[in-house]
Protein backbone atom coordinates (compact mmCIF):
# COMPACT_ATOMS: atom_id res chain seq x y z
CA UNK A 1 0.00 0.00 0.00
CA UNK A 2 1.06 4.03 -0.58
CA UNK A 3 0.31 6.79 0.98
CA UNK A 4 0.26 10.24 0.35
CA UNK A 5 1.62 11.13 3.26
CA UNK A 6 2.83 10.31 6.83
CA UNK A 7 -0.35 11.91 8.64
CA UNK A 8 -2.78 10.46 6.76
CA UNK A 9 -1.06 6.38 7.40
CA UNK A 10 -1.26 8.01 10.99
CA UNK A 11 -4.74 8.96 11.40
CA UNK A 12 -5.66 5.86 9.94
CA UNK A 13 -3.86 3.64 12.42
CA UNK A 14 -5.15 5.53 15.20
CA UNK A 15 -8.90 4.01 13.76
CA UNK A 16 -7.93 0.99 12.98
CA UNK A 17 -6.38 0.30 16.89
CA UNK A 18 -9.58 2.15 18.93
CA UNK A 19 -11.85 -0.05 16.60
CA UNK A 20 -9.73 -3.34 17.38
CA UNK A 21 -10.07 -2.15 21.27
CA UNK A 22 -13.54 -1.41 21.41
CA UNK A 23 -14.03 -5.00 20.02
CA UNK A 24 -12.17 -5.98 22.62
CA UNK A 25 -13.55 -4.00 25.55
CA UNK A 26 -16.62 -4.84 24.81
CA UNK A 27 -15.88 -8.44 24.94
CA UNK A 28 -14.64 -8.57 28.56
CA UNK A 29 -17.07 -10.43 30.15
CA UNK A 30 -18.67 -13.25 32.38
CA UNK A 31 -15.64 -15.15 34.08
CA UNK A 32 -12.91 -13.08 31.63
CA UNK A 33 -14.15 -9.95 33.97
CA UNK A 34 -14.40 -11.97 36.88
CA UNK A 35 -11.18 -12.81 36.77
CA UNK A 36 -9.58 -9.49 36.71
CA UNK A 37 -11.90 -8.71 39.77
CA UNK A 38 -10.35 -12.11 41.63
CA UNK A 39 -7.18 -10.56 40.93
CA UNK A 40 -8.35 -6.90 42.71
CA UNK A 41 -8.80 -4.84 40.03
CA UNK A 42 -12.22 -2.65 40.59
CA UNK A 43 -14.64 -1.74 37.99
CA UNK A 44 -13.34 1.66 37.56
CA UNK A 45 -9.51 0.67 36.75
CA UNK A 46 -10.50 -1.57 34.52
CA UNK A 47 -12.98 1.10 33.10
CA UNK A 48 -10.02 3.59 33.26
CA UNK A 49 -7.02 1.43 31.87
CA UNK A 50 -9.78 0.21 28.97
CA UNK A 51 -8.98 -3.51 29.85
CA UNK A 52 -10.29 -6.07 27.21
CA UNK A 53 -10.45 -9.73 26.04
CA UNK A 54 -9.46 -10.59 22.14
CA UNK A 55 -12.23 -13.04 20.66
CA UNK A 56 -10.93 -15.91 18.60
CA UNK A 57 -8.53 -15.05 15.76
CA UNK A 58 -11.35 -15.75 13.12
CA UNK A 59 -14.04 -13.43 14.81
CA UNK A 60 -11.28 -10.60 15.01
CA UNK A 61 -10.69 -10.88 11.04
CA UNK A 62 -14.84 -11.28 9.94
CA UNK A 63 -14.89 -8.00 12.39
CA UNK A 64 -12.32 -6.11 10.28
CA UNK A 65 -13.21 -7.18 7.09
CA UNK A 66 -17.00 -5.83 7.81
CA UNK A 67 -15.27 -2.37 8.98
CA UNK A 68 -13.47 -2.55 5.79
CA UNK A 69 -10.07 -2.49 7.27
CA UNK A 70 -7.20 -3.37 5.33
CA UNK A 71 -5.73 -6.38 6.99
CA UNK A 72 -2.03 -5.13 5.38
CA UNK A 73 -2.65 -1.98 7.71
CA UNK A 74 -3.47 -3.92 10.65
CA UNK A 75 0.23 -6.47 9.90
CA UNK A 76 1.54 -3.02 10.17
CA UNK A 77 0.66 -2.64 13.03
CA UNK A 78 0.68 -5.72 14.77
CA UNK A 79 -2.65 -6.55 15.21
CA UNK A 80 -2.55 -9.49 12.62
CA UNK A 81 0.28 -11.12 12.04
CA UNK A 82 0.82 -13.84 9.18
CA UNK A 83 2.15 -16.91 9.52
CA UNK A 84 2.88 -19.40 6.88
CA UNK A 85 0.98 -17.37 4.57
CA UNK A 86 -2.39 -17.60 6.67
CA UNK A 87 -3.55 -14.31 8.48
CA UNK A 88 -3.98 -14.45 11.86
CA UNK A 89 -4.63 -12.26 15.29
CA UNK A 90 -2.23 -11.41 18.04
CA UNK A 91 -3.79 -10.96 20.33
CA UNK A 92 -6.26 -15.00 20.72
CA UNK A 93 -8.38 -15.43 24.03
CA UNK A 94 -6.31 -13.00 26.03
CA UNK A 95 -6.83 -10.33 28.56
CA UNK A 96 -5.67 -7.04 26.86
CA UNK A 97 -3.90 -4.19 27.71
CA UNK A 98 -4.11 -1.16 25.62
CA UNK A 99 -0.72 0.89 24.92
CA UNK A 100 -1.12 4.49 24.38
CA UNK A 101 1.87 6.89 23.97
CA UNK A 102 2.13 9.93 26.12
CA UNK A 103 0.03 11.66 23.38
CA UNK A 104 -3.02 9.01 24.18
CA UNK A 105 -2.50 7.56 20.52
CA UNK A 106 -2.89 3.92 21.06
CA UNK A 107 0.54 2.12 19.53
CA UNK A 108 -0.41 -1.51 20.68
CA UNK A 109 -1.61 -4.36 22.92
CA UNK A 110 -0.40 -6.24 25.63
CA UNK A 111 -2.64 -9.51 26.06
CA UNK A 112 -2.48 -12.00 29.30
CA UNK A 113 -3.79 -15.42 29.26
CA UNK A 114 -5.92 -16.81 31.73
CA UNK A 115 -4.74 -20.43 31.33
CA UNK A 116 -1.80 -21.67 33.74
CA UNK A 117 0.50 -23.54 31.34
CA UNK A 118 4.62 -23.66 31.03
CA UNK A 119 3.96 -24.12 27.46
CA UNK A 120 2.28 -20.67 26.42
CA UNK A 121 3.79 -17.58 27.46
CA UNK A 122 2.16 -15.45 30.31
CA UNK A 123 2.00 -12.29 28.13
CA UNK A 124 2.11 -11.36 24.47
CA UNK A 125 3.19 -7.74 23.72
CA UNK A 126 2.87 -5.68 20.49
CA UNK A 127 5.79 -6.75 17.54
CA UNK A 128 8.55 -3.91 17.09
CA UNK A 129 6.14 -1.80 14.55
CA UNK A 130 6.64 2.00 13.40
CA UNK A 131 4.05 3.02 16.54
CA UNK A 132 5.50 0.49 18.94
CA UNK A 133 8.63 0.32 20.28
CA UNK A 134 9.92 -2.00 23.26
CA UNK A 135 12.87 0.00 24.55
CA UNK A 136 10.86 3.19 24.37
CA UNK A 137 7.52 2.75 25.94
CA UNK A 138 5.95 2.92 29.32
CA UNK A 139 2.80 1.20 30.51
CA UNK A 140 0.57 3.91 32.04
CA UNK A 141 2.68 6.97 30.95
CA UNK A 142 -0.54 8.59 29.13
CA UNK A 143 -2.34 8.11 32.89
CA UNK A 144 0.99 8.79 34.98
CA UNK A 145 2.71 11.69 32.72
CA UNK A 146 0.80 15.01 34.23
CA UNK A 147 1.35 13.46 38.29
CA UNK A 148 4.95 12.36 36.96
CA UNK A 149 5.73 16.19 36.24
CA UNK A 150 3.71 17.74 38.87
CA UNK A 151 5.11 15.39 41.65
CA UNK A 152 8.67 15.41 40.37
CA UNK A 153 8.62 11.46 40.77
CA UNK A 154 8.56 8.55 38.78
CA UNK A 155 7.32 5.00 40.06
CA UNK A 156 9.05 2.22 37.70
CA UNK A 157 7.54 -1.43 37.59
CA UNK A 158 7.46 -4.70 36.21
CA UNK A 159 4.60 -5.36 34.68
CA UNK A 160 0.73 -3.89 33.40
CA UNK A 161 -1.06 -5.29 36.36
CA UNK A 162 1.17 -3.68 38.92
CA UNK A 163 0.54 0.09 36.83
CA UNK A 164 -2.97 -0.56 37.41
CA UNK A 165 -2.85 -1.54 41.24
CA UNK A 166 -0.72 1.33 42.20
CA UNK A 167 -3.45 3.54 40.34
CA UNK A 168 -5.71 1.87 42.13
CA UNK A 169 -4.09 2.83 45.55
CA UNK A 170 -3.58 6.29 44.31
CA UNK A 171 -0.07 5.90 43.31
CA UNK A 172 -0.42 7.30 39.86
CA UNK A 173 3.31 8.30 38.94
CA UNK A 174 3.86 4.48 38.22
CA UNK A 175 4.63 2.95 34.62
CA UNK A 176 5.93 -0.19 33.45
CA UNK A 177 8.68 -1.38 31.50
CA UNK A 178 6.61 -4.56 30.47
CA UNK A 179 9.10 -7.21 31.29
CA UNK A 180 12.10 -5.50 29.71
CA UNK A 181 15.12 -3.93 31.14
CA UNK A 182 14.96 -0.49 31.43
CA UNK A 183 17.10 1.68 28.42
CA UNK A 184 18.74 4.85 27.52
CA UNK A 185 15.69 6.05 25.32
CA UNK A 186 13.39 5.63 28.67
CA UNK A 187 15.67 7.51 31.03
CA UNK A 188 15.30 10.63 28.15
CA UNK A 189 11.82 10.60 29.49
CA UNK A 190 12.30 10.30 32.80
CA UNK A 191 15.59 13.58 32.61
CA UNK A 192 12.86 15.58 30.75
CA UNK A 193 10.20 15.59 33.64
CA UNK A 194 13.10 15.88 35.97
CA UNK A 195 11.60 13.40 38.29
CA UNK A 196 13.29 11.10 40.92
CA UNK A 197 12.83 7.38 40.16
CA UNK A 198 11.49 4.87 42.51
CA UNK A 199 12.39 1.45 41.35
CA UNK A 200 9.35 -1.23 42.60
CA UNK A 201 10.60 -4.40 40.95
CA UNK A 202 9.54 -7.95 42.09
CA UNK A 203 10.79 -9.28 45.14
CA UNK A 204 12.67 -12.25 43.07
CA UNK A 205 16.33 -12.67 41.95
CA UNK A 206 15.16 -11.33 38.34
CA UNK A 207 13.51 -7.96 39.70
CA UNK A 208 16.63 -8.12 42.18
CA UNK A 209 18.83 -7.91 39.11
CA UNK A 210 16.32 -5.45 37.12
CA UNK A 211 16.55 -3.31 39.88
CA UNK A 212 20.41 -3.30 40.12
CA UNK A 213 21.32 -2.94 35.84
CA UNK A 214 18.56 0.43 36.09
CA UNK A 215 19.98 1.70 39.11
CA UNK A 216 23.56 2.11 37.36
CA UNK A 217 21.93 3.86 34.68
CA UNK A 218 20.20 6.14 35.95
CA UNK A 219 22.66 6.97 38.37
CA UNK A 220 25.10 7.48 35.57
CA UNK A 221 22.46 9.63 34.19
CA UNK A 222 22.72 11.81 37.05
CA UNK A 223 19.12 11.09 38.42
CA UNK A 224 18.34 10.42 41.92
CA UNK A 225 16.59 7.98 43.24
CA UNK A 226 15.49 5.13 44.87
CA UNK A 227 15.08 1.40 44.98
CA UNK A 228 12.22 -0.51 47.04
CA UNK A 229 12.37 -4.08 47.67
CA UNK A 230 9.21 -6.70 48.45
CA UNK A 231 9.27 -9.80 50.04
CA UNK A 232 10.11 -12.73 48.03
CA UNK A 233 7.74 -13.41 45.22
CA UNK A 234 6.07 -10.41 45.83
CA UNK A 235 5.00 -7.54 43.43
CA UNK A 236 3.17 -4.84 43.40
CA UNK A 237 0.03 -6.01 42.63
CA UNK A 238 0.52 -8.43 45.53
CA UNK A 239 0.87 -5.85 48.16
CA UNK A 240 -2.63 -3.64 46.44
CA UNK A 241 -4.61 -6.84 46.01
CA UNK A 242 -3.08 -7.84 49.69
CA UNK A 243 -4.01 -5.15 51.48
CA UNK A 244 -0.86 -4.04 52.02
CA UNK A 245 -0.82 -0.51 50.86
CA UNK A 246 -0.06 1.25 54.07
CA UNK A 247 3.18 -0.87 53.77
CA UNK A 248 3.95 -0.09 50.50
CA UNK A 249 3.38 3.44 51.12
CA UNK A 250 5.95 3.29 54.24
CA UNK A 251 8.50 1.69 51.62
CA UNK A 252 7.76 3.88 48.50
CA UNK A 253 8.97 7.04 51.01
CA UNK A 254 11.97 5.52 51.95
CA UNK A 255 13.23 3.70 49.42
CA UNK A 256 17.19 2.27 49.42
CA UNK A 257 19.39 4.91 47.29
CA UNK A 258 20.04 3.78 43.92
CA UNK A 259 23.91 4.28 44.21
CA UNK A 260 23.87 2.58 47.50
CA UNK A 261 21.26 -0.17 46.25
CA UNK A 262 24.10 -0.68 43.34
CA UNK A 263 26.97 -1.12 45.61
CA UNK A 264 25.03 -3.46 47.89
CA UNK A 265 23.90 -5.49 45.54
CA UNK A 266 27.60 -6.10 44.04
CA UNK A 267 28.68 -6.87 47.87
CA UNK A 268 25.46 -9.64 48.29
CA UNK A 269 27.12 -11.66 45.21
CA UNK A 270 30.43 -12.41 47.40
CA UNK A 271 31.35 -13.24 51.03
CA UNK A 272 32.11 -10.43 52.34
CA UNK A 273 34.46 -12.31 55.78
CA UNK A 274 36.64 -13.61 52.76
CA UNK A 275 39.46 -11.23 52.51
CA UNK A 276 40.02 -12.37 49.07
CA UNK A 277 36.05 -11.92 48.26
CA UNK A 278 36.36 -8.51 50.04
CA UNK A 279 39.04 -7.20 47.57
CA UNK A 280 36.98 -8.31 44.81
CA UNK A 281 33.78 -6.24 45.53
CA UNK A 282 36.02 -3.44 46.24
CA UNK A 283 37.22 -3.16 42.75
CA UNK A 284 33.69 -3.98 41.32
CA UNK A 285 32.31 -0.94 43.35
CA UNK A 286 35.01 0.97 42.37
CA UNK A 287 34.35 0.32 38.89
CA UNK A 288 30.88 1.54 39.17
CA UNK A 289 31.49 4.52 41.60
CA UNK A 290 34.20 5.63 39.00
CA UNK A 291 31.40 5.70 35.63
CA UNK A 292 29.48 8.19 37.82
CA UNK A 293 29.83 11.90 38.01
CA UNK A 294 33.03 12.71 40.44
CA UNK A 295 30.95 14.37 42.79
CA UNK A 296 28.67 12.14 43.55
CA UNK A 297 30.83 9.14 43.36
CA UNK A 298 32.84 11.13 46.25
CA UNK A 299 29.73 10.99 48.31
CA UNK A 300 29.51 7.41 48.63
CA UNK A 301 33.18 6.34 49.68
CA UNK A 302 32.22 6.65 53.33
CA UNK A 303 29.46 4.47 52.37
CA UNK A 304 31.43 1.35 50.70
CA UNK A 305 34.28 1.93 53.43
CA UNK A 306 31.82 0.90 56.01
CA UNK A 307 29.98 -1.89 53.83
CA UNK A 308 33.45 -3.54 53.29
CA UNK A 309 34.91 -2.34 56.92
CA UNK A 310 37.99 -1.02 55.57
CA UNK A 311 39.25 2.50 55.98
CA UNK A 312 38.23 5.10 53.37
CA UNK A 313 41.75 5.85 52.04
CA UNK A 314 41.48 2.31 50.39
CA UNK A 315 38.87 3.52 47.92
CA UNK A 316 40.52 5.47 45.47
CA UNK A 317 38.27 6.77 42.86
CA UNK A 318 40.81 9.30 40.95
P1 LIG B 1 5.90 -11.03 35.64
O1 LIG B 1 6.30 -12.41 35.30
O2 LIG B 1 6.40 -10.45 36.88
O3 LIG B 1 4.35 -11.01 35.51
O4 LIG B 1 6.30 -10.13 34.41
P2 LIG B 1 3.24 -10.25 36.35
O5 LIG B 1 2.96 -8.94 35.71
O6 LIG B 1 3.50 -10.27 37.80
O7 LIG B 1 2.04 -11.22 35.95
P3 LIG B 1 0.75 -11.62 36.68
O8 LIG B 1 0.67 -10.86 37.95
O9 LIG B 1 0.88 -13.11 36.90
O10 LIG B 1 -0.32 -11.30 35.72
C1 LIG B 1 6.28 -8.72 34.46
C2 LIG B 1 5.89 -8.17 33.11
O11 LIG B 1 6.76 -8.69 32.12
C3 LIG B 1 6.08 -8.84 30.90
C4 LIG B 1 4.64 -8.38 31.16
O12 LIG B 1 4.50 -7.02 30.78
C5 LIG B 1 4.49 -8.56 32.64
O13 LIG B 1 3.50 -7.75 33.19
N1 LIG B 1 6.08 -10.26 30.49
C6 LIG B 1 6.05 -11.27 31.39
C7 LIG B 1 6.08 -10.55 29.14
O14 LIG B 1 6.09 -9.62 28.31
N2 LIG B 1 6.02 -11.86 28.75
C8 LIG B 1 5.94 -12.88 29.65
O15 LIG B 1 5.85 -14.07 29.24
C9 LIG B 1 5.98 -12.58 31.00
MN1 LIG C 1 -13.08 3.05 25.22
MN1 LIG D 1 8.59 -10.45 37.45
MN1 LIG E 1 5.34 -9.69 38.72
MN1 LIG F 1 2.01 -10.02 39.34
Amino acid sequence: LEYEDGNFERKDYATIFEVTNKLYEDNLKDEKLQYLLDRGLTLESIKKFELGYAPRSDKQIAHLRDQNISFEDCVDIGILAIDKDKLYARQIERITFPIRNHLNKLIGFGGRTLKNSKDIAKYINSPETKLYSKSKVFYGFNHAKEHIFKKGNIIVVEGNLDVIMMHQANLNTAVATMGTALTKEHIIQIKKANARAILCFDGDIAGKKAAYNASILLSQSEIDGGVVIFDDGVDPADMVKNDRTDELYALIKKPINLVKYALNYIASNYDLTNPIHKTKVLKECVEYLKTLNPIIANEYKGYLAELLNIATYHIVLG
